[in-house]
């Protein structure tokens, strides 16, 4: 059977609280078989911990996301150091830049996010990248912070083919969501024919950005499968080939051996 990895999902979201457990069943039986819950905020880590300690086969990443950058006390900064050492947290994030959401202000996302860089470096974990319309500042922070001594993951990667590259060229690997599965989602689809096979990653963000054809509806981790499928197509292999090379990717990215 194929085995999936959904390397960014949020089943820790209120919009799970009706059915969280067949959910998560849902989409091991569906043959995702590793996920990585994303807990990005006061209330999120705790429940991705929870999840984390109960279910063998999900892991967490802990940071802080941008759009609450404002939030973010020194303490918290300590808490996410301190979650490091629990054997499921394998990265921190999701951390950088939202632009589009002016909920906290450029210079203080500015501030968490290399804060979290420099943490991330003294722990030795790889970071989760969100980036919305802020690919400049992003690429330059990641440089100047040398976050390719860490790498990690561009999470649901919409830049362009040359920003593409600057991130592999970091040490990043580029994760794919459902805008793959998406007919007008050209630049996605060109950066994914173009890179390395070995630098993709596959996730779904859920319960955000729902795939072809559920979009509209609430997304869930089974969805993963038809992200995998879209991309297997869009790179001329099989899905079988894409599930395995991908699965081994995550593992590599989040070391996890
Ligand atoms: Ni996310």
């Amino acid at each position: 059977m194929t085995l999936l990895f959904d390397t960014h999902t949020h089943l820790d979201a209120a919009r799970f609280n009706e059915d969280r457990e067949e959910v998560i069943q849902r989409a091991y039986d569906a043959g995702v078989k590793l996920m990585i819950n994303i807990g990005c905020d006061r209330e999120s880590i705790p429940t991705t911990m929870a999840l984390a300690e109960k279910y063998s086969f999900i892991y967490a990443a802990v940071g802080w996301h941008p759009v609450d950058s404002i939030h973010m006390k020194p303490e918290d900064l300590d808490w996410i150091e301190e979650l490091c050492s629990h054997p499921k947290v394998v990265a921190i994030g999701e951390m950088g830049l939202d632009y589009h959401w002016d909920t906290s202000p450029k210079e203080v996302q500015h501030r968490v996010f290399r804060e979290q860089i420099r943490l991330a470096r003294k722990v030795n974990k790889p970071i989760v990248i969100h980036n919305r319309e802020a690919h400049e500042d992003i690429i330059r922070i990641l440089k100047e912070e040398k976050a390719s001594e860490i790498g990690g993951v561009m999470h649901c990667f919409s830049g362009s083919l040359e920003t593409a590259k600057q991130c592999l060229d970091m040490n990043f690997y580029l994760s794919f969501g459902g805008p793959v599965t998406y007919k007008n989602a050209r630049v996605p689809k060109e950066v994914l024919a173009a890179v390395p096979l070995h630098r993709i990653l596959i996730e779904t963000d859920s319960p955000y950005l729902t795939p072809h054809p559920f979009r509209g509806k609430r997304n869930e981790s089974s969805y993963v499968a038809l992200v995998a499928n879209a991309a297997a197509e869009i790179r001329g292999i099989s899905l079988e080939e894409l599930a395995q090379i991908t699965t081994e990717n995550g593992k590599k990215c989040f070391r996890m051996d």
